[in-house]
């Protein structure tokens, strides 16, 4: 429901402004002035622009905390600068609060409450070029707009040289940009100025105890942004190249927006996580009817093939065959799973498919996998099959085949696909995070729409909150899984690795991490791999569930290891993927999170946390719980000498009565988490 909306233009601009521009009011201000001013609806943040000798800049103030000190924007263009050379049109401001309701998330109604500021910019060239901002209470947005024009149509965008100039040198999270294996790294904790070249979300603290998180939102046809440091806390923008030689960034025809640039500004390390900015500036739902997208729980035949008990390519281990698959969907009916995940069912997997880039089919089967019998069979037992398709990054090849697959999976009735991009450059020798695979992203996500099919995406363009206008866009990977605890060869994800993510790439939106492996030690792993393991207790893996958002969460164990524990396997089958609310209860970049989510289909809480290698106790109260209501807690404890390093199975379970008004003592062990179910009685 949209509140109040009020906004201020200039009478005397000297373009056409339309509606959709901007509201027109009858105050103005004199457009000709250099300075404007906005504050956020808390009155709290200040955001001014300035044209300072014709470059547009701009800088941000949380209360007296300078979070921003003057920063310059604009664009070197392939036939001149955009950078300086402007005169000020006109400008805008408006106040905007309304409330919209995701179709399925971790937090049911979102509030957009913000400020805006538009400042029509026109260069000596001739050329304009708009850009607008938005204020929140939580942080800012803002993106360049060029209107369609006489002096603007195809252009080509060089360099963005949007400035980000801290007033400090501050604590910093963060992943090294434009190295092989994408964001599937470690992150690195370090001052900023030990920042080379950053991927976003990058995060940081500042010495008076604010976080921020630096992202941007709706990247839609455009490159990715990375920040390069240059110095004197000053991080600039830098976007991928397309590589063919021209260096060109990106290819552009007006009318034509950039994504918004983001910096997300929070109170507490929690306030990052219910920060909602990045969904509010995307655009909304593109799908009118969103009822066939369904969040929930899936198996399948894939862990199998990271500790090679079973093969992707065909022979004697070969793990996608009708009979294996029909184990799994016995198992998932049984025990209420969703879909099941069945990789290496295509042909195109013998040699080294990393390099089968142009070869994959993603429609013939391997002759011991029958697609059409697995299929029906999974549907007949309440379930279904989620489809596979790696690419190797041979996105001609995946192009090409994209209506027939889909048209075939449509008809068979598949909700979900799963598909891959390994690889460290696209196979034409293209980034994975430029133009051109942000177009190739987006295409197969509009198509899936069309085919009534959710997308969850390895080896993805990270997420910029496209889910919003696109709620097939389910989920992704994008950051180590738990696929680096089979194989990594560096022990796997150390303790700390969750509770660093939850503010660093959980940021940008769900992930698909995959938990769920209660077989810790790996015991089935293939011989010689013995220093990689689970570095978490049974309690810490369950408790991720709860911990990393995702509306689609895999339960990644082989069979066995579920029927070899069902008291803990009891949790994997009742914890949620939809929920209502999410609260942060308490938090520790890098050390330690505890978040408690409402189910969106009961009156059930779920709580998680998880810690570094030190064992924490947490008293927390439990006043997110209704009022007045008696719940029983079913606790997932850490046993009482559990340690990941050497006692990672000691777990117990227990339950309490209680509510509201109480506190809850966790006890989380080195290493370890406790995961709750909270049952309204
Ligand atoms: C990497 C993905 O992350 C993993 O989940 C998948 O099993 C392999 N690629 C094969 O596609």
């Amino acid at each position: 429901m949209k509140i109040s909306v009020r906004c201020v233009l200039p009478v005397f601009l000297l373009f056409t402004a339309s509606c959709s521009d901007m509201m027109i009011g009858k105050a103005a201000k004199k457009a000709t002035s250099p300075v404007h001013t906005i504050l956020s609806p808390d009155g709290a943040s200040e955001l001014t622009f300035e044209l300072a000798d014709g470059i547009p800049t701009y800088h941000l103030k949380r209360g007296k905390i300078p979070v921003m000190n003057p920063s310059k924007l604009g664009f070197e263009l392939e036939d001149g600068n955009l950078s300086e050379g402007f005169a000020i049109l006109g400008y805008g401001k408006r106040d905007s609060i309304s409330t919209w309701v995701q179709p399925w998330g971790e937090e049911k109604e979102i509030v957009d409450n913000h400020t805006e500021l538009k400042i029509f910019l026109k260069h000596e060239s001739g050329k304009r070029m708009n850009i607008i901002f938005r204020l929140y209470d939580d942080g800012l947005g803002f993106r360049y707009e060029w209107p369609e024009q006489e002096a603007l149509d195809e252009f080509v965008i060089m360099e963005e040289k949007t400035e980000f100039v801290l007033a400090d040198d501050h604590d910093a999270w963060w992943l090294q940009a434009y190295i092989p294996n994408r964001y599937e790294h470690l992150n690195i904790a370090s001052k900023v100025s030990k920042i080379d070249t950053a991927a976003t979300p990058l995060t940081m603290k500042t010495k008076e105890g604010l976080y921020l998180s630096f992202h941007e939102a709706a990247l839609t046809d455009y490159s990715s942004i990375s920040l390069i440091n240059r110095g004197d806390n000053k991080l600039q923008a830098i976007l991928f190249p397309w590589m063919d030689g021209t260096g060109h960034k990106v290819r552009a025809q007006t009318p034509f927006v950039s994504p918004w640039r983001t910096v997300k500004i929070n109170e507490t390390a929690g306030g990052l996580i219910t920060n909602y900015i990045d969904l509010n500036l995307n655009e909304p739902s593109k799908i009118d009817d969103t009822s066939w997208i369904k969040p929930g729980k899936y198996i399948g035949i894939w862990w199998d093939m990271h500790l090679n008990t079973r093969t992707w390519h065909s022979g004697e281990k070969h793990g996608a065959t009708t009979e294996y698959t029909k184990e799994f969907v016995d198992f998932a009916a049984k025990h209420g799973f969703d879909g099941v995940l069945v990789e290496g069912w295509n042909e195109t997997w013998d040699g080294d498919w990393t390099k089968n880039a142009n070869q994959f089919s993603f429609t013939k089967s391997y002759p011991d996998y029958d697609l059409e019998e697995v299929v029906e069979y999974a549907q007949s037992k309440g379930t279904n099959i989620i489809m596979h398709n790696e690419t190797s990054t041979g996105i001609e090849n995946y192009e090409a085949q994209l209506d027939e697959a889909f048209a075939l999976y449509e008809k068979l009735g598949i909700r979900a696909i799963k598909s891959g991009y390994v690889g460290d450059m696209i196979a034409n020798g293209q980034w994975h995070h430029g133009q051109y695979m942000v177009r190739h992203y987006r295409k197969v996500v509009e198509k899936a729409a069309e085919h009534g099919i959710m997308m969850n995406v390895h080896e993805p363009i990270k997420d910029t909150g496209i889910r919003r206008t696109w709620p097939n866009m389910m989920t992704r990977e994008g950051a180590r899984g738990q696929e680096y605890n089979a194989w990594s060869g560096d022990g796997g994800n150390p303790p700390n690795y969750v509770p660093t993510i939850a503010f660093t790439r959980m940021l940008s939106g769900p992930f698909d991490y995959t938990p769920g492996v209660l077989d810790i030690m790996l015991n089935d792993n293939e011989p010689g791999r013995d220093k990689n393991r689970v570095q978490s207790t049974i309690a810490g893996e369950l408790a991720i569930y709860v911990i990393i958002y995702s509306p689609l969460h895999m339960a990644a164990d082989l069979l066995k290891n579920y029927d070899a524990n069902p008291v803990a396997f009891q949790f994997i089958k009742d914890v949620p993927t939809d929920w209502e609310h999410t609260r942060v209860i308490n938090a520790e970049i890098g050390k330690y999170v505890t978040i408690a989510r409402k189910d969106r289909n009961s009156d059930d809480w779920y709580l998680g946390s998880v810690t570094d290698e030190e064992a924490r106790s947490f008293d927390i109260s439990l006043d997110f719980l209704d009022e007045g209501k008696t719940y029983e807690a079913i606790i997932y404890s850490d046993g009482p000498n559990a340690d990941w390093e050497t006692s990672p199975y000691s777990f117990m379970r227990f339950k309490t009565v209680t509510d509201a008004t109480k506190n809850l003592t966790l006890n989380l062990a080195r290493g370890g988490g406790v995961a709750i179910r909270f049952m309204k009685k």
